[in-house]
C-alpha cells in the first residue's frame, strides 16, 4: 500500500511530463508534412506515380548506400561539412535548389570528373539511371516525398517492419523521447512490444490502448496485416 501511494504521484508527473514532450512533437512535426522545409513526416500518398520520384522510397535508399556512409558523408565525417543522412541535412548541407538540377551541387558533382565526382573514384560513379533519379527529383521540386507502396507479402523486419516503426514511431519511442516509456527504436525493443500485444493493440486502435501513431492517421489496412504477419511467423530478426 505504501509503496502504491508513492508511485502514483510519480507516475504522473512522469505522463505529464511525456505530454510536454508530446505536444513539442506536434508543434515541430505538422502532419503531413509541407513538401519542403524541416517536416519531419514525408507527405505520403497511396498510389506511386511512374512519374514521379519520391524521396522516401527512392532518393533517400540511394543516398544512404552511395553517399552516406563511415567515412564519407555520414553524421560523423560529413565530408566537406556535407551530411547526406535525412532529408533536412541533405537540403541545409547538400547544395540543392529545388526546381534547378543544372544549379545544384548535389546533381552536379555526379558528372564530373578525376577525384570531383561523387562517388569519387576507386568508388563507381553513377550510372545513367542513377544520375537521371536524382535530376528528376531535384527538377520535380526536391520535395520530402513518399509513396505507399505496401505489400501484404512483405513483412520482414528489415524490409517492412524497421522501416515502419522509423517513419511513423521511432520519433516518439526511443531512449532519448520515451513516449509512455516504450522503446521502439531496435528490434528487441520492437518485439517486447509485440509479444506483450501493446504494439497491435495502440496501432488497431482497440480499446484499452492508447491510438497510435500518436496525432497522426491510422495505420491502412495493408500496413496492419504486414504487422499482423511479421507477429504470427513469431517476429524474426530478418
Ligand atoms: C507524437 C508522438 C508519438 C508517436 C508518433 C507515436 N507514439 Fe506511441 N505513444 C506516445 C505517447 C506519448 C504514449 C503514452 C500514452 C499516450 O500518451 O497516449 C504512447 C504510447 C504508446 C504505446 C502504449 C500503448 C498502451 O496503451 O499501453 C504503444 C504500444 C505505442 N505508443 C506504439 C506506437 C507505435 C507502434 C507508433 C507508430 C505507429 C507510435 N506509438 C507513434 C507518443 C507517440
Amino acid at each position: 500500500m505504501q509503496l502504491v501511494k508513492l508511485i502514483r504521484p510519480l507516475l504522473v508527473l512522469s505522463s505529464l511530463f511525456v505530454l510536454a514532450i508530446t505536444c513539442r512533437h506536434e508543434i515541430l512535426d505538422p502532419a503531413g508534412g509541407s513538401g519542403n522545409g524541416g517536416g519531419v513526416t514525408p507527405t505520403e500518398v497511396t498510389n506511386c506515380s511512374a512519374d514521379t520520384v519520391y524521396f522516401v522510397n527512392t532518393v533517400q535508399p540511394l543516398l544512404n548506400s552511395t553517399c552516406a556512409m563511415s567515412g564519407c558523408h555520414d553524421a560523423a565525417t560529413h565530408k566537406d561539412g556535407i551530411e547526406l543522412t535525412s532529408y533536412a541535412k541533405i537540403m541545409s548541407t547538400g547544395g540543392v535548389n529545388p526546381g534547378n538540377p543544372g544549379s545544384s551541387k548535389l546533381y552536379k558533382v555526379l558528372s564530373k570528373s578525376g577525384s570531383d565526382r561523387m562517388p569519387p573514384p576507386p568508388y563507381a560513379g553513377y550510372t545513367q539511371a542513377q544520375k537521371d533519379i536524382i535530376y528528376k527529383w531535384i527538377a520535380q521540386g526536391a520535395k520530402n516525398n513518399s509513396c505507399n507502396a505496401c505489400d501484404t507479402t512483405l513483412y520482414t523486419y528489415s524490409g517492412a517492419i524497421a522501416p515502419m516503426m522509423n517513419t511513423y514511431c521511432k520519433g516518439c519511442h526511443q531512449p532519448a523521447s520515451l513516449g509512455g516509456g516504450i522503446d521502439l527504436s531496435t528490434y528487441a525493443a520492437v518485439k517486447v512490444q509485440a509479444l506483450n500485444g501493446k504494439l497491435m493493440g495502440s496501432i488497431t486502435q482497440a480499446s484499452g490502448f492508447s491510438a497510435m501513431p500518436k496525432g497522426g492517421s491510422k495505420f491502412s489496412d495493408c500496413k496492419i496485416t504486414q504487422l499482423q504477419k511479421w507477429i504470427a511467423a513469431g517476429m524474426p530478426n530478418n
